[in-house]
């Protein structure tokens, strides 16, 4: 079975000037420890403002830093989009795609994300697919669908052998920004069937993907769902938002 190197990013979302988002970054290196002895593989998804600094902030230090959106195409009549290569030549190293506030707020759709996750590939970023059922869903006993739907979707047109450079994020809707984590089993239970529908396509890119829970993700409440087999890190929203909460919660990958 390959090593699965655990992932930790914080999505500031509509948070950090370009000040706040220098300081941060200094202070947050400040408190990881060197790229050889941290625990997981670290990563700030930023506002597109935010970017060139974080890109600069971070330069050497193997900490990420993503985009929170893109459009699939490289121009076009598309008023206040990005494309991949404009994030790529501000030094971008991935980008969030299909977070359940942008399918909320913003019409990102299923149909969208087919394009972008391949197109974010293909430029050279390294995609986090957001899911995860609504509580509603939940409720319903229609978790297993709407994960299968959103998986299947983002998915769809990645080759077989890209599959393992995505990153899925599941994020139930009813734990984001509540408070109300997901308990390790129910986190373990949902980031095991991605992994089983990953499998459905190849079991080598089963074995390899990484998955993250997100979902009022803590200090206090990481190390626990950290534990879980299937869960190889976390994306953390407003946990995040304190550099010395987040590498706590980094720290607690280990
Ligand atoms: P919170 O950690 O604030 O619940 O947000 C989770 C999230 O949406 C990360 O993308």
């Amino acid at each position: 079975m390959p090593e699965r190197m655990p992932y930790i990013a914080g999505n500031w979302k509509l948070w950090g000037t370009r000040a706040q988002a220098g300081e941060y970054c200094q202070k947050l290196l400040a408190l990881l420890p060197e790229p050889s002895r941290r625990p997981a593989e670290v990563g700030v998804c930023v506002p597109f403002t935010s970017l060139e600094v974080a890109v600069k902030a971070l330069a050497g230090s193997q900490v990420l830093v993503l985009a929170q959106n893109m459009n699939a195409e490289e121009t076009g009549a598309y008023t206040g989009e990005i494309s991949a290569q404009m994030l790529l030549e501000l030094g971008a190293d991935g980008v969030v795609l299909g977070h359940s506030e942008r399918r909320e707020h913003n019409g990102e759709t299923d149909r969208a994300l087919q394009e972008k996750v391949p197109a974010a590939l293909e430029a050279g970023l390294r995609p986090i697919l957001c899911v995860g059922e609504s509580e509603e869903e939940r409720e319903a006993g229609d978790m297993e669908r709407k994960l299968r739907h959103q998986v299947g979707e983002g998915l769809h047109e990645v080759p077989d052998e890209r599959i393992a450079d995505v990153v899925v994020a599941y994020e139930p809707i009813w734990a984001i920004g509540t408070g109300q984590v997901a308990t390790a089993d129910q986190a373990q239970e949902a980031i095991a069937f991605v992994r089983a529908l990953v499998g459905g396509r190849t079991e080598e890119a089963a074995q390899a993907i990484r998955l993250l829970y997100g979902g009022s993700v803590k200090p206090e409440n990481a190390a626990e769902i950290l534990a879980q087999t299937d869960v190889d890190g976390a994306l953390v929203g407003g946990g995040s938002l304190d550099p010395e909460g987040f590498a706590r919660i980094v720290a607690a990958a280990g």
